[in-house]
């Protein structure tokens, strides 16, 4: 495996986009191939063995392009298939659960941690496990928040739409047994969510400490590569290729916006239309 190859970063949607972000500031000299899977988004509702199954589509279509390592930049994703596609696939793959799990035990005080994600990441438990597994000691306190990733896809996300007091009640009835427990760290378990960190941070005021994975995963990538010595340096500016399967130009718009940086062009993917013939329950 070649340095020059890309690293693969995928997500249902534009989320995962706040991890690559991470990534190219972190390593700015690495190529990236991101896909978001905008046809079958949401994720969080699906049974987690459906999703696995779009993991693995994913993960092979990824490898079949030559990337050297794969990152799940989505919770639910993560959740559902990292562990057995790690046991599967011979490229190293990285999730985001146990990094932002990572985030969370270091930056505790009072050892109570709150989490927010999609139904899928919070009914898996798979937060739980992760924090406890560090520090046995931690007492984690989670919340699905459903409607959160629509918000974000549906490009909600200016102040004045995500301030309206439609949206933060919501949130507020999302955070409030969170906030009622005493948490004083909140893991936002879905890579949408940091997009609504002003929001989050105005409901939550100064109790909590947001926590996203994305910092503690692009560590752990750059770790990897240099294990591997794979890290790609001094061999002309890096290319960033973005693919997903529907809706293509609001994919780049949206996605600009969570990359901090132009999109400009994006790939149309085609996949299995699992849904086809039947509602998805959002
Ligand atoms: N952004 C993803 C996550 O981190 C998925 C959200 C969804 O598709 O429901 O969980």
């Amino acid at each position: 495996m070649k340095m020059d190859n890309p690293i693969g970063i995928f997500d249902s949607g534009v989320g995962g986009l706040t991890v690559a972000r991470e990534i190219i500031r972190q390593l700015p000299e690495e190529n990236i191939v991101y896909f978001g899977d905008t046809l079958r988004v949401p994720y969080g509702p699906r049974p987690l063995p459906q999703v696995k199954d779009l993991v693995f589509e994913i993960v092979e279509m990824l490898i079949e392009r030559g990337v050297k390592l794969i990152v799940i930049a989505c919770n639910t994703g993560t959740a559902a298939g990292l562990i057995e596609a790690q046991a599967k696939y011979d490229v190293p793959i990285v999730g985001v659960i146990e990094p932002g799990a990572r985030g969370a035990v270091q930056a505790t005080r009072n050892r109570r941690v709150g989490v927010i994600g999609t139904v899928g990441t919070i009914d898996s438990g798979a937060y739980s496990k992760a924090v406890r597994a560090l520090d046995a000691g931690v007492t984690v306190y989670s919340a699905p928040c459903p409607k959160f990733v629509d918000i974000v896809e549906q490009g909600m996300i200016s102040d004045a739409n995500f301030l309206r007091p439609k949206t933060y009640n919501l949130a507020k009835a999302y955070l409030t047994p969170l906030l009622r427990a005493q948490i004083d760290t909140l893991i936002l378990g879905c890579t949408h969510y940091p997009l609504l960190s002003a929001l989050l941070e105005k409901v939550s005021g100064s109790d909590a400490q947001l926590i996203s994975s994305a910092l503690e995963t692009a560590v752990e990538v750059r770790t990897i590569l240099e294990r591997r010595g794979q890290l790609r340096s001094g061999s002309g500016a890096p290319t960033y290729h973005f693919a997903a399967s529907a809706n293509v130009k609001q994919f780049a718009v949206l996605g600009g916006r969570f990359l901090g940086r132009k999109i400009s062009d994006v790939e149309l993917v085609f996949v299995r239309d699992v849904d086809r013939g039947r509602t998805v329950l959002t």
